[in-house]
C-alpha cells in the first residue's frame, strides 16, 4: 500500500512560467503537485500539507528560499521534508548558503528536464523507502509490545508469526517455538468445533473477520478463557489470517462471581420473605380476639405477653376497652389476677369481680368497668407465654362449652405467640441478612466503578444525588430504598461488556455499540432473578431511555419511562460529563449545565432538568 502512495510535491516560485515548466516535467509521474507564489505561502503550504518534497526558488518576495528552507528545517513537523533549491547554474554562493540552511540539493535554471526528473525520482523513492521502514518499525514495535497475543496463521491454522505475548499466553518458551505449530492444538478439545465454525464464516461468508470466545489450553495445561479475533487476508501465496487473542480470565471471573452472588442473594431473600410474612403476630392476635368476642359474646378481651427481659406481662392486643380503661399496659408478673394465672398456670374465674378483695391497682381499674373477669394461661411447648383475659360488663356465668372454646382459642394464641418468639430471633438475623445484602450491593457497585472509570465514587455520587433529587422534587416514587439500590447498580450490566469495548480510548464502532447497548438488558436479566431487587429494576433497565423515544434498549418515550429512571438519567449524564472517561476529558460545570439545558425536552424530562439544576444551584450556595 505504502509503495504505491503518490508523493506530494510543493513547487514554490514567484515566476508562474517557471512553475508551469516544472509541473509539465513532473506531470506524468503521478505526483500530487502544489503551488506557492511567494515565501510566506510556501511555508504555510508546507506546514499544512506536509509534502514529500519541496522545490524552492531562491529569490522570492515575502521570504526568500533560504529563509523558507531554514523555517521548514526548524519546525518539528516539517523537519524531515527533502528540499531542493532552484538556483542559477553559476551561483556558487547560493549553493553554499543553501547547504548551510539545510537544503538537500539543487536544481539549476534554466531547467534540464532529464536532470530535474532524475533528482525528483531519487528523492521521492528514497523518501517512500524511509517512510516504509519507519512505519514497519513502528508497526513491529507495536506488535512486539502488545499485551494481546498477536499472530499470523496460514490456512491450516499454523503459526507463521507470533509475538512474545502470544508465547506467554500459551506457555511457550518464546515466539519462535510456536512457528509451525497449529493454533488448533491449543484450543480446548470441546471448543474445536466452535473454532472451526468461526473460521468457516470468514471463509464462506466472505466476512472480513470473526470474533469468538474460546478456552485455550496451554502447554502446561492451564486453561485460559480468551476472546479471539481472526481477520482473513489473501495474497498471491494463499490465504492467511491475522489472529488477536485477548485473555478474558478476569472478566470471566467477574461474571462467575456475579452469578454466585445472585444465587446467594436469592436464597437469603427467600428466608427473609418467610420471616416477614410470619411476623404479623399483632394481626394474628387481633383476628383471634375478634373471633373470641364474637363467639363467646363477651364485651372485652386482651392478651398479656411475658417479656423475659423485663419479667413483666405486657399488653400485646386488646378489644372492647373504653378510653381510660387501659392505662396500665405493664403488669408485674406476680401481681393481681393475671399474675396469679401466670404463676399457677391455672385459669381464674371471677364472675363477680368486684366482690374479690383486695384487688391490685390494675384489677381495681378493670373492676370499675367490668363485672366479670376470666383469665387463662397461654402455654406452648410446656412453657407459659402469657395470659388471655376476658371481661364482661354484666355478671356472666359461663357453661362448659364456653370454656372448651376458650381453651381452643388460648391454644391457638399460644402457638402464634410461640412462633412469633422464634421469629423475633430470626428477625434480628434477618436484619443482619438485609445488611449483608446491602453490603454486597455496595461492593458490586464499587467493583464496577473501578473497572469502568478507574476511580471509585461515580455510583455513590449519582446515588446520593438521585436520592436527594427525588426528595427535592417530592417525586411520588414508592420506596427510596429501591431508588438507592437501583442507582448503585445502574451499570451492573456493564459486567457483561468486554474490556476491549468498555475501556476503549476512542469512539465505539457499530458492533461495539451493539454490545454496549446490551448493558441495561444484562442488568434486567441478572437482577430480575433476585426477588428483593426486582422492585429496584427501573433504573438499571431504563436509564438509557431518552425522553423523545430515541434511547435504548426499548425506545420508551416520555411517561412510559419510569419516573425513577427519568430522574436518574439526568444525574448520571451530569456526573458522566463532569468525569474523565477513557474516551474523553471531563467537561466543565458550565458545559454540563448547558448540555442538559439544551437537551431538556428532547433527551431529558424537562421538569427533572429544571429541578436538578435548581437543586445544584441551591447546593452550591449552601
Ligand atoms: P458513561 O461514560 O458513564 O456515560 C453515561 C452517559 O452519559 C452516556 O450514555 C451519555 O448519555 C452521557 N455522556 C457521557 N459522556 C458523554 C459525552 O462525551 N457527550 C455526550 N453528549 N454525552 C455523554 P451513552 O451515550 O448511552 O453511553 C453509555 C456508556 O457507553 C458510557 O457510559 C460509556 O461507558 C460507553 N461509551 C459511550 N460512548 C463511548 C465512546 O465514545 N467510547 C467508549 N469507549 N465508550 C463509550
Ligand atoms: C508571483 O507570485 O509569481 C509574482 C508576485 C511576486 O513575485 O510576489
Ligand atoms: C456509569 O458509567 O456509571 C454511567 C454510564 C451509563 O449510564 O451507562
Ligand atoms: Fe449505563
Amino acid at each position: 500500500v505504502i509503495m504505491n502512495t503518490p508523493s506530494t510535491i510543493l513547487i514554490a516560485d514567484d515566476d508562474a512560467q517557471a512553475r508551469v515548466m516544472v509541473m509539465a516535467v513532473l506531470a506524468h509521474e503521478g505526483h500530487q503537485l502544489l503551488e506557492a507564489e511567494n515565501g510566506a505561502e510556501a511555508l504555510r503550504c508546507a506546514l499544512d500539507r506536509l509534502p514529500d518534497l519541496v522545490l524552492l526558488d531562491v529569490i522570492m518576495p515575502e521570504a526568500d528560499g533560504f529563509e523558507v528552507c531554514r523555517r521548514i528545517r526548524e519546525h518539528p513537523r516539517t523537519r524531515e521534508i527533502p528540499i531542493l533549491l532552484i538556483t542559477s547554474l553559476d551561483d556558487r554562493e547560493s549553493r553554499v548558503r543553501g547547504l548551510s540552511v539545510g537544503a538537500d540539493g539543487f536544481i539549476t535554471k534554466p531547467f534540464d528536464n532529464a536532470e530535474l526528473l532524475a533528482q525528483v525520482r531519487t528523492i521521492t523513492r528514497l523518501n517512500r523507502y524511509r517512510r516504509l521502514v519507519s512505519e514497519q518499525e513502528r508497526f513491529q514495535r507495536l506488535i512486539r509490545l502488545s499485551p494481546e497475543g498477536i499472530a499470523i496463521i496460514d490456512g491450516e491454522s499454523r503459526f507463521l508469526l507470533a509475538n512474545p505475548a502470544m508465547a506467554v499466553l500459551l506457555d511457550a518458551d518464546d515466539a519462535d517455538e510456536l512457528i509451525g505449530q497449529s493454533l488448533l492444538a491449543y484450543v480446548q478439545p470441546v471448543m474445536v468445533d466452535r473454532y472451526r465454525g468461526g473460521l468457516k464464516t470468514i471463509d464462506d461468508v466472505a466476512q472480513a473477520s470473526v470474533r469468538m470466545e474460546l478456552v485455550l489450553q496451554t502447554r502446561r495445561g492451564r486453561s485460559i478463557p480468551v476472546e479471539i479475533s481472526i481477520g482473513r487476508f489473501d495474497d498471491q501465496n494463499g490465504a492467511y489470517a491475522q489472529v488477536i487473542v485477548h485473555d478474558i480470565t478476569e472478566r470471566k471471573r467477574a461474571e462467575a462471581q456475579i452469578q454466585r452472588q445472585v444465587s446467594q442473594l436469592s436464597s437469603l431473600h427467600a428466608i427473609g420473605v418467610a420471616i416477614t410474612s410470619s411476623l404479623q403476630l399483632d394481626a394474628t392476635l387481633a383476628v383471634l380476639l375478634d373471633r373470641l368476642i364474637e363467639q363467646l359474646r363477651v364485651d372485652a378481651a386482651s392478651v398479656l405477653l411475658y417479656n423475659q427481659r423485663s419479667q413483666m406481662l405486657e399488653l400485646a392486643a386488646h378489644r372492647g376497652f373504653g378510653s381510660g380503661q387501659l392505662e396500665i399496659t405493664l403488669v408485674r408478673s406476680d401481681e393481681g389476677l393475671a399474675g396469679n394465672v401466670f404463676h399457677t398456670h391455672r385459669s381464674v374465674s371471677a364472675p363477680d369481680f368486684r366482690t374479690r378483695q383486695p384487688l391490685s391497682r390494675r384489677d381495681q381499674q378493670l373492676a370499675d368497668a367490668f363485672a366479670s373477669y376470666f383469665a387463662v394461661p397461654l402455654r406452648a411447648r410446656g412453657e407459659i407465654r402469657g395470659v388471655l383475659e376476658i371481661m364482661q360488663r354484666t355478671i356472666l356465668v359461663p357453661d362448659e362449652y364456653w370454656w372448651v372454646f376458650l381453651e381452643a382459642l388460648s391454644i391457638q394464641a399460644a402457638i402464634a405467640i410461640d412462633t412469633a418468639a422464634i421469629f423475633e430471633q430470626l428477625q434480628s438475623t434477618h436484619a443482619e441478612l438485609k445488611h449483608s445484602y446491602d453490603a454486597t450491593i455496595e461492593g458490586w457497585s464499587r467493583a464496577l466503578d473501578l473497572r469502568d472509570h478507574d476511580t471509585e465514587g461515580h455510583s455513590e455520587r449519582v446515588t446520593d444525588l438521585t436520592v436527594r433529587l427525588v426528595q427535592h422534587m417530592k417525586a411520588p416514587i414508592g420506596d427510596l430504598e429501591d431508588i438507592r439500590r437501583g442507582a448503585l447498580l445502574h451499570d451492573i450490566g456493564k459486567m457483561g461488556v468486554p474490556d476491549s469495548v468498555l475501556l476503549k480510548p476512542g469512539p465505539l464502532d457499530a458492533d461495539e455499540w451493539k454490545i454496549m447497548r446490551q448493558h441495561p438488558v444484562h442488568a434486567f436479566r441478572w437482577l430480575a432473578q433476585i426477588p428483593f431487587l426486582k422492585t429496584a429494576l427501573a433504573i438499571p433497565y431504563a436509564h438509557h431511555e431518552l425522553f423523545d423515544g430515541s434511547g435504548y434498549p426499548r425506545g420508551l418515550r416520555g411517561d412510559e419511562i419510569p419516573l425513577a429512571a427519568r430522574i436518574f438519567t439526568v444525574v448520571d449524564v451530569w456526573d458522566a460529563l463532569r468525569s474523565t472517561r477513557p474516551y474523553r476529558d471531563a467537561w466543565s460545570e458550565e458545559q454540563a449545565r448547558a448540555y442538559l439545558q439544551s437537551f431538556a425536552g428532547r433527551y431529558f424530562d424537562p421538569v427533572v432538568v429544571a429541578a436538578f439544576l435548581e437543586m445544584m444551584e441551591r447546593m452550591r450556595k449552601a
